[in-house]
């Protein structure tokens, strides 16, 4: 139970996304958690209307300006189409609002840099929203890390028609981008990328190879035109092979054991250990909106900074040059205008 006062938040963006934080806010203020879904903003209005009234009959406005004017609320969610998150952002920030912007942080670099740049310039809190941060699967694995030196990593969904905006690096594997970049901690020296399009105008599958200075490789497969969906993380270091996955929220770690001292050598598998560390289920999304509360609350530095969405975004975009520079090599820009 958190005794001040519960801090009045809008959901802005009232889409599939924006009806997840709604739906989680109102929870947790149900549930004591020190919060109150004050508003809910999206140019549609019949939109705005039918999540506030499913989430507790918060307000619901057409636009940031009625939102603002309002004076209801002191901190927001920003799920809006991802090339709308610097206007968005911008007006919330101005206005003096702590923000929480879905992933990816913005559609260009420049835009994430205007973002950071207005977080400093306002003293706002401000997170991105890269929520496998949170799933309590990679914080299960966090203090297993010593040497990365091998990932292999598969998001794979089926096709909805939604977030088409943006292609699948920027859908989907910047998850993973963000995650692998956070367990590395070393520059990425290259990056090796194929994607096509499918069902979308935009590439819809990808294969990218990344070689970090540490040595480390890590191979990354996303689609969402898949006919299953995985979501999987798994990696090599010294004497040890660890593999995550997302949905199960689970982690196994496989270890081979030195020989005792003095005893006959025997062969690696027979000293191969396996353990599953304890992992507390805990919807992803929860845990990212409880630490920006927290963040907002304390006045203190979110658990991901707009700077580490710049950084992930930064990757995915190098990736997204690497497979138009393939398509070209390869001719398959040609053969998709067919
Ligand atoms: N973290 C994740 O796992 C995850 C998953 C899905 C989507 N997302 C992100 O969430 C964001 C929204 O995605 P979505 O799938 O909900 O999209 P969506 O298209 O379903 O919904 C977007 C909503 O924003 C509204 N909107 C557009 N401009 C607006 C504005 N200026 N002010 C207020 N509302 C506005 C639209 O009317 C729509 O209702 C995207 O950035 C996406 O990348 C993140």
């Amino acid at each position: 139970m958190i005794s001040s006062p519960p801090i009045p938040v809008a959901v802005v963006g009232a889409g599939a996304f924006g009806r997840n934080h709604a739906r989680v806010y109102r929870q947790l203020e149900e549930a004591g958690g020190g919060v109150r879904l004050a508003a809910i903003v999206d140019p549609l209005p019949a939109r705005a209307a039918a999540v506030a009234a499913e989430f507790g009959g918060a307000a619901s406005f057409g636009s940031i300006e009625e939102l603002v004017a309002s004076g209801v609320t002191r901190a927001a969610s920003v799920a809006v189409p991802t090339i709308h998150h610097l206007a968005v952002g911008r007006a919330l920030m101005q206005a003096g609002l702590d923000v929480l912007i879905e992933k990816p942080l913005a559609a260009t670099l420049g835009e994430a840099d205007e973002l950071i740049a207005i977080a400093k310039r306002t003293g706002t809190i401000a997170q991105v929203g890269h929520l496998e941060r949170f799933n309590p699967a990679v914080q299960a694995t966090l203090p297993l890390l010593s040497t990365p030196m091998f990932f292999e990593v598969h998001r794979l969904s089926v096709f909805t028609p939604r977030s088409l905006d943006v292609d699948v690096v920027l859908d989907l594997m910047i998850h993973d981008l963000d995650v692998v970049l956070c367990f590395v901690r070393s520059p990425v020296k290259e990056v090796r990328a194929v994607g096509l399009p499918i069902l979308s105008p935009r590439v819809d599958i990808a294969n990218v190879r990344l070689e970090f200075e540490s040595g480390c490789v890590a191979n990354f497969t996303a689609s969402r035109v898949s006919t299953e969906r995985i979501r999987k993380l798994r990696f090599f270091q010294p004497r040890q092979y660890i593999s995550l996955d997302y949905g199960r929220q689970d982690v196994i770690v496989f270890s081979v054991g030195e020989n005792s001292p003095g005893a006959l050598a025997s062969p690696a598998s027979s000293r191969i250990q396996m353990v599953k560390p304890a992992v507390s289920a805990l919807e992803p999304l929860r845990a990212e909106i409880q630490s920006f509360l927290d963040a907002v609350r304390s006045r203190s530095e979110p658990a991901v900074t707009l700077g580490e969405g710049r950084r992930a975004l930064a990757l995915a975009l190098n990736i997204q040059e690497k497979i138009t520079e393939h398509s070209h090599r390869t001719n398959l820009a040609a053969l998709n205008t067919l």
